[in-house]
């Protein structure tokens, strides 16, 4: 099929502002919107900026918006988009090249939930037991690959970058339910603060967005939960 590519293009070393450049290309069945990517950046402008590890839906490095909605390039197949497709770096977040934006903020938001395991026990001599129903708990909150989409696709991320956002509330979520884990009530502190959890509005943009299906508004309804029920 016969596609007209348009990549909104931002050069800070020479443009003002950004701009969209389009391309023609011919596209098969099994073409994905990074095939395109790749192979216009291979056979006709070396210059296309844009961030692809895995290729296969794994690493999260390449979330942008497609067609308006944001999406992982490698998982989206271009006969599904049609003859027309456009591709914009995440909004949200400051463009340093194309389509490829400034993670610390996002990365700095994460830092600041603890993702981590917390446990000042003794270490067990094998491993710390959980039952298949604790492990069950935070299971879907597991599946994060950190890419962004859904921080990205919030309304009140796009108006307050300092909210600490969906995706770090979901790695926080992580944790508070691992029952494993000691470290709840700090990251309930971070989260209960200014920026936290209470900006959410509940507008469920990062739910639609999340390429791994977690139900991301639901996860930050129990964290809100928790919260309340740990001050009572
Ligand atoms: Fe990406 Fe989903 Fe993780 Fe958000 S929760 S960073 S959309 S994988
Ligand atoms: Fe934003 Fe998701 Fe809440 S889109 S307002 S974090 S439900
Ligand atoms: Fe790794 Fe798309 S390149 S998720």
């Amino acid at each position: 099929m016969n596609v007209t590519f348009r990549i909104k293009r931002f050069d800070p070393e020479k443009d003002a502002r950004p701009h969209w450049q389009e391309f023609k290309i011919e596209a098969g069945p099994m073409d994905r919107v990074l095939d395109v990517l790749n192979e216009l950046k291979w056979e006709q402008d070396g210059s296309i900026s844009y961030r692809r590890s895995c290729a296969h839906g794994i690493c999260g490095s390449d979330a942008m918006v497609i067609n308006g909605v944001n999406r992982l390039a490698c998982k989206v197949l271009v006969k599904d988009l049609g003859n027309e497709i456009a591709v914009e770096p995440l909004r949200g977040l400051p463009v340093l090249k194309d389509l490829i934006v400034d993670m610390e903020p996002f990365f700095d938001a994460y830092k600041a939930v603890l993702p981590y395991f917390i446990n000042d026990d003794p270490a067990p001599v094998a491993e710390r037991y959980q039952s298949v129903e604790d492990r069950e708990r935070f299971d879907a909150t597991t599946k994060c690959i950190l890419c962004a989409a859904c921080t990205t696709s919030c309304p009140v991320f796009w108006t307050n970058g300092r909210y600490l956002g969906p995706a770090a509330i979901v790695n926080a979520h992580r944790f508070i339910f691992d029952s494993r884990d000691q470290g709840a009530d700090q990251r309930l502190q971070t989260l209960n603060q200014v920026n936290g959890l209470w900006r959410c509005r509940t507008a469920y943009n990062c739910t639609e967005a999340c390429p791994r299906g977690i139900p991301i508004t639901q996860a930050i309804e129990e964290v809100k939960r928790e919260l309340l029920w740990r001050r009572n």
